[in-house]
């Protein structure tokens, strides 16, 4: 049994209402989601969250992609392949469905204007405060190195990533929480210190289940675990076929024994819309051998028509740049808005 906080139950609590408001009022809500761009976008970031960024999109919620670049060095000591994976983020989006017209995509390094509402957010958080967030922990162990500012001080430039825009949802994973915490803390006490310019957003939970990568483990670009969207049909064959199984040839989906046989399951349920006991009775006792076809079969058909839309975007550079600089022009206007209001609230007006 997982044991949940107080602080979890009253965030899936508000997250469950706002789910249930947002066909009905999708003009009340401005939501952001971003990515770093570390590398290429896989299946789990898909089901996880592209898919619902489209559907929120086409319900008629103003929606806003970042590509969070300045995140990339908050654990690492390199910018190698960070334009390249940035326009390769911007295909999977638009082959996704992110309609650029409606959804603005852009990266944070080029709105000056957003970057800089970490001055007076940094006054509105303490050292222990920062110290305390989990994620910010965990990561930094992950990372091997030492604790930089800037890893201590993300969650922060998270909020400024959210409000400069006034986002109020922000769809996350249960680890993200904190952040969310935090950003309405900086902006309670923004409000209260110089007068109302930011809503107090909300983390909304998806009830998604956590997609697998190939081992057992979370699909991850670290892990090598992963299928990314834009591989070839053989790429994802071949990563399939080398994939650990074990050696009981009956199929079941169990996922505690069976890491490996249950995260191809899982997969390919999510790639037909099937269970994955489904599956596993019809495999029978064909082995994993024929489970790994099965799976293959299923997301290389899945990903065809997403793939076809992309290799459109590959050869269409130009198309793509546009997309980003169309997006980073709307969205440094929104934040040049936002820091007016800021600097008026202050008395930082000469
Ligand atoms: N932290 C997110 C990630 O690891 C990316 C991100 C940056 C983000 N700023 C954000 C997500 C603001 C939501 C809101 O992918």
């Amino acid at each position: 049994m997982t044991e949940y906080s107080d602080t979890f139950l009253a965030s899936k609590k508000r997250s469950d209402a706002i789910r249930a408001d947002l066909p009905e009022h999708p003009d009340k809500y401005i939501m952001l989601t971003g990515d770093r761009p570390t590398g290429r976008l896989h299946l789990g970031h898909y089901f996880g969250s592209i898919q619902h960024r489209v559907q929120y999109q086409n319900m008629g919620i103003q929606c806003y992609v970042l590509i969070a670049d300045y995140q990339v060095i908050t654990d690492r000591d390199t910018t190698e392949h960070i334009q390249d994976n940035v326009y390769n983020m911007v295909m999977d989006y638009l082959a996704a469905g992110i309609d650029p017209e409606k959804t603005p995509i852009y990266v944070h390094s080029a709105v000056p204007a957003c970057n800089q509402l970490m001055l007076p957010f940094l006054s509105l958080v303490t050292e222990a405060e920062l110290e305390r967030n989990p994620t910010v922990k965990a990561e930094q162990e992950a990372s091997g190195h030492a604790l930089t500012g800037l890893l201590l001080t993300y969650p922060v430039h998270q909020a400024c990533d959210i409000l400069f825009c006034k986002g109020n949802i922000v769809p996350v994973g249960k680890d993200q929480l904190p952040h969310i915490e935090l950003t309405r803390q900086i902006a309670r006490r923004f409000n209260e210190r110089y007068g109302k310019v930011f809503p107090e957003p909300e983390g909304i939970l998806s009830d998604a289940i956590e997609i697998p990568g190939l081992d057992g483990r979370k699909m991850s670009k670290s892990y090598g675990n992963s299928i990314k969207l834009g591989d070839t049909p053989e790429q994802t064959a071949k990563l399939i076929k080398k994939s650990k199984t074990d050696s009981d040839r009956h199929i079941t989906f169990d996922k505690e024994n069976r890491p490996g046989v249950s995260a191809l399951l899982t997969t390919a349920a999510l790639c037909t819309g099937r269970t994955e006991e489904d599956i596993a009775a019809e495999i029978g006792d064909g082995g994993s051998g024929q489970l790994k076809k099965y799976v293959t079969e299923s997301v290389n058909a899945f990903l065809a028509p997403h793939r076809e839309r992309r290799a459109q975007f590959e050869n269409d550079l130009d198309y793509v740049k546009d997309v980003l600089h169309e997006g980073n022009k709307k969205m440094n206007a929104i934040a040049e808005q936002t820091l007016g209001e800021v600097r008026e609230a202050m008395g930082m007006v000469y």
